[in-house]
């Protein structure tokens, strides 16, 4: 039951069943009460009058509540920049911000009843789309930031060849299954209790405690699992607790907040889409010598992460490739749109969108596969290693991975079949690309990248597990369990996984950048290694035998001659009076990052795989099928293989998605239009690719020693569905005989790709 070993995810057959607990499936205390958000109907407005009496009469109302009944600081915002109102006071900045909020004895009722509401405004001007902003004047939520090594405007200068691009890369709903919700429990003086489905327990904790202008310690949030998070409950689930804890505060009853999916995808942050402005100078060969980049982002209306996903998207904009002068910088663009969060990958798939594009460019500017461009700019050994932001790239394993992937997935005679097959094939049209992935590891914020842990020893030998990360279906609960079952040798059932709660374990990061198992493994493993290292000290010392012959074996420990059962020396040292519960702690070796200056080390490790991908597009309608995916994708000696794979096959399906159907539109009026599955299309079932192929790269020579060896999984697979993208340019290239780069924005969903398919024959 320890490390390295293929267990079901913990609850895997709960979630199939049902009877895995999420917070609207927990008994509701007697009295409980529901809220509903009233949403601002304006996109960017003054509120000149607010008349909520009829939504107070109506059925089963107990309150109302506004900006001014917020008690503490009306604000949630992050980043301390006070830009972010649990509820909006006198102005709106976008459609569908929360202005009110209905408590009421039934949901059903404060849903009702949030319908009645009068609101008057005066509208403002307003802007919604970036594509009018110019990102050297217009207003940022945050600062922006530039990175920069060599001189990349006269190497482009200098360059034989140089061309010039802008692509718009598209934003991304989180489509948990398990909307946003919370649960707040009011206790005696200021104590409240919340349940919310969260990846930051701890920031909910603060955003409460000052919205309710009490100290951290009156606010426990306690989270067991949430039916998937992806970043969209990093910081989106604030509003809903700090609400829920204020009314259960206000009327001394239970309540409980969970939006609808329509209101929940208007109401939170969505992965941040991008215009990128990119130039680049190469010789005939396609060797890439200078790259200069402007990625500017719609954030909406506040900061929220937007800073560190920005900042992101330009420690990405490299992927796997060394630029030898480069030039980037980031525009974190105010718009009046809801404000963008953290979504898997955190801005760093966008970079790499923009690193491949610029690939994609070359390669048709000097007729050659993408791929030999890609593996001819890859980072090198010695003095083509550096990043962008001076990092080294120590652990380079691209090219093995590439070279492995090349060869099992068949790509020179697949390649050449399908240009037979396109010669031959009117309407119907194959596609091929092969596209690699380098992913740094770690948050860029420094300070997250520690970790805590509780373990406690029972007196039956049986162990209670806690620690700082949530469980949002990615494995980790287990995960940190067979690491803990490892230290103590001991079956992973004697392991209980408890939930995630600031009483036990304090002052935690989100459960974020992919560095859960990195973070919370290593903490928990501290934490078993104190209790253990207390065990062997007692065994030797009450069986007289030296420490080194006290050895712990399967549900046994062996001291000296004799074995005796965990559970029984745990008795025996339970009556002499040895601690059984220990608290851990790790933090992230090494790294450092000078913001101002743009250098550092960023990263403790970086993540790599590599996919391929097939397609074929009826030229016709510009629908399409992936015939087959290959992945290759390593994870270091995996903790879990069967979670990983996992990890690995839905971060390809979700970034896909992202880069071909999910599409999110705003109208002229500033609404968002897509909020709901008839007209949000995430990938389905059968839209995996028909063959697929994903094989694990479980290389133990990971270049850190993590846990176990082991390497963070949750996001770097994301940006594989890469690959799906720049097989349908290459199928759209085949109309005009591979002369024109097809430049194939995402979403690539049908309608683009038809367009592209009329812009290039136009063309041709
Ligand atoms: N996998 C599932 N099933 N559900 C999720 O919500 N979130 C992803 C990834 N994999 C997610 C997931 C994101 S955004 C991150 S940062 C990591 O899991 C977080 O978990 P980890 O640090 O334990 O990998
Ligand atoms: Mo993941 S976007 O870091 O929660």
């Amino acid at each position: 039951g320890g490390v390295a070993t293929d267990q079901r995810h913990d609850s895997a057959h709960k979630h199939v069943r049902g009877t895995a607990v999420y917070i609207d499936d927990m008994p509701e205390s007697s009295g409980t009460l529901h809220g509903c958000l009233g949403l601002s109907t304006a996109t960017h407005a003054t509120i000149t009058s607010m008349d909520l009496s009829a939504v107070r009469a109506a059925p089963g109302v107990i309150d109302v509540l506004m900006a001014s009944d917020v008690p503490g600081e009306n604000d949630i915002s992050p980043t301390g920049r006070h830009d972010e109102p649990v509820l909006a006071a006198g102005k709106v900045q976008f459609f569908g911000q929360p202005i009110f909020c209905v408590i009421a004895e039934t949901r059903e009722q404060a849903r009702r009843a949030t319908r009645l509401a009068k609101v008057e405004y005066k509208e403002l001007p307003f802007v919604t789309d970036i594509g009018v902003l110019d990102p050297s004047k217009d207003k940022l939520v945050t600062p922006p930031l530039t990175l920069r090594r060599g001189d990349a405007a006269a190497a482009i200068n200098a360059a034989p060849r140089r061309l010039k691009g802008k692509m718009r890369i598209g934003g991304q709903d989180h489509f948990y299954l398990e909307g946003q919700i919370a649960m707040a429990i009011p206790g005696e003086d200021q104590d409240v209790t919340i349940y919310a489905s969260t990846q930051h327990p701890s920031e909910i904790q603060h955003m409460v405690s000052h919205a309710l202008g009490v100290p951290s310690h009156a606010v426990t949030v306690e989270i067991r699992r949430m039916g998937g998070g992806f970043g969209g409950k990093e910081t989106q689930g604030n509003q809903f607790a700090a609400l829920a804890a204020i009314a259960a505060k206000k009327h001394h009853r239970a309540v409980k907040i969970r939006p609808d999916r329509d209101d929940d995808m208007i109401a939170t942050g969505k992965r941040h889409d991008f215009l990128v402005d990119y130039e680049v100078g190469f010789d005939d060969d396609g060797n890439i010598l200078g790259v200069d980049f402007m990625f500017a982002a719609r954030c909406g209306f506040s900061a929220d992460l937007s800073g560190p996903v920005t900042d992101r998207a330009l420690f990405h904009c490299d992927n796997t490739y060394f630029w030898p002068a480069v030039h980037a910088q980031s525009a974190p663009l105010y718009t009046n749109t809801v404000s963008n969060t953290a979504f898997r990958g955190f801005g760093g798939p966008q970079g790499m969108v923009g690193a491949e594009r610029v690939i994609e460019e070359v390669a048709f500017a000097v007729g050659k596969d993408p791929l030999e461009i890609r593996k001819k700019n890859f980072y090198g050994t010695s003095d083509r290693n550096i990043t962008p932001y001076h990092q080294t790239v120590e652990d380079n394993i691209i090219h093995r991975i590439v070279a492995e992937l090349e060869a099992s997935c068949d790509y020179a005679t697949r390649r050449r079949t399908i240009e037979a097959f396109n010669a031959n094939s009117r309407f119907i049209k194959r596609g091929l690309a092969l596209t690699p992935v380098k992913f740094g590891i770690s948050f860029t914020a420094t300070h997250y990248n520690q970790a805590g842990a509780l373990v406690h020893v029972y007196t039956d030998g049986s162990v209670h597990l806690n620690h700082g990360g949530t469980e949002m279906g990615q494995g980790l609960y287990v995960k940190v369990a067979q690491v803990v079952a490892e230290e103590f040798q001991i079956d992973l059932d004697q392991v209980k996984i408890t939930a995630t709660t600031t009483g036990k374990v304090p002052n935690t990061s989100a459960t974020a950048a992919s560095s859960g198992s990195d973070l919370n493994g290593m903490a928990a493993q501290n934490a078993a290694r104190q209790i253990k290292e207390r065990l062997t000290n007692f065994a030797a010392e009450k069986y007289q035998v030296p420490r080194d012959q006290v050895l712990f074996l399967p549900n046994r420990v062996r001291i000296g001659n004799q074995e005796i059962a965990f559970a029984d020396l745990v008795r025996q040292a339970y009556m002499a009076r040895i601690q059984l519960s220990a608290a851990g702690f790790y933090k992230t070796p090494k790294i450092h990052w000078d913001r101002d200056k743009g250098e550092g080390r960023p990263f403790y490790y970086f993540a790599y795989g590599a996919a391929c991908s097939e397609v074929s597009v009826d030229t016709l309608t510009g629908e399409y099928v992936v015939e087959r995916t290959d992945i290759l994708h390593e994870t270091g000696r995996s903790l879990n293989r069967a979670i990983d794979l996992g990890q690995v096959e839905g971060g390809f399906i979700q970034g896909m998605g992202w880069l071909t159907t999910e599409e999110l539109w705003w109208d002229e009026k500033g609404r968002l239009r897509t909020h709901a599955p008839s007209t949000y299309k995430i990938p389905l079932a059968s839209d995996r690719p028909k063959i697929f192929n994903v094989t694990l790269a479980d290389w133990p020579e990971a270049s850190e020693p993590t846990v176990h060896r082991s390497k963070a999984v949750g996001e770097p697979p994301l940006p594989l569905g890469i690959s799906v993208l720049h097989a349908l340019s290459d199928a759209v290239a085949s109309v005009a005989d591979h002369r024109m780069c097809p430049r194939l924005d995402p979403p690539a969903t049908p309608e683009r790709v038809l367009m592209a398919i009329e812009r290039l024959k136009e063309e041709a």
